[in-house]
């Protein structure tokens, strides 16, 4: 059985699908850990499922490196087998990354290489191309430019706002992401040679 932390910086909603998929017996992966930079609103889902969960506030620490020594700590206890970026809205410090890859992977609102960055969405939208997308990657030491695990196309329409094109994207992402994991944990995905789609 494949064991997960999940890092989170907001509502969550990504991690409770994957909760969700996780607590059916036949899916081949725990979560065994929800952590945040910040107090936010997805933890709570942590808790509903009964899963332990961990904040280590960026905004407590002299500099990114510490943070990410107290991140990386917390994230070893948890001992997990893959840890997952579902919305963590911050770069991974070095540390950390050195520490966990290959085994962490990130959920992304768009395209990649295409909008990579803290605002997929919206530079896709400003950009007025007609279709973006959904990614998940394998982590490195650059802004979204690991190798890509999955991703699938989505049109952007007339009159989308960033809300209404996140909320067309993110169903896309969850699937994406729980059959990401779930080949991970069945070893159909090797992420020391990902097959680039
Ligand atoms: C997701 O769309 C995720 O891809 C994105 O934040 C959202 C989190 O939603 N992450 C990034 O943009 C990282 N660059 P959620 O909190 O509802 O799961």
């Amino acid at each position: 059985m494949l064991k997960v932390a999940v890092l989170i910086s907001g509502t969550g909603s990504n991690l409770r699908a994957l909760l969700e998929a996780a607590s059916d017996p036949s899916y081949p992966a725990r979560i065994v850990a929800v952590g945040a930079d910040r107090a936010a609103a997805g933890l709570a889902h942590a808790d509903e499922f009964g899963i332990p969960s961990f904040t280590v506030p960026f905004a407590d620490f002299a500099s990114r490196d510490e943070w990410g020594e107290a991140l990386e700590r917390e994230l070893a206890a948890a001992a997990p087998d893959l840890v997952v970026l579902s919305g963590l809205m911050r770069l991974l410090p070095r540390g950390v990354v050195a520490r966990f890859a290959p085994q962490i992977i990130n959920t992304h609102p768009a395209y990649l290489p295409e909008f990579p960055g803290a605002h997929g969405v919206r530079d896709a939208l400003a950009a007025g191309v007609d279709q973006t997308g959904a990614s998940v990657i394998v982590v490195d030491d650059g802004v979204d430019t690991g190798p890509i695990l999955a991703q699938e196309r989505i049109p952007v329409l007339p009159g989308d706002t960033e809300d209404t094109l996140h909320e067309r994207i993110k169903p896309v992402e969850r699937r994406l992401l729980i059959d990401v994991v779930r080949r991970i944990a069945t070893g159909e995905l090797r992420l020391d040679a990902p097959a680039i789609p």
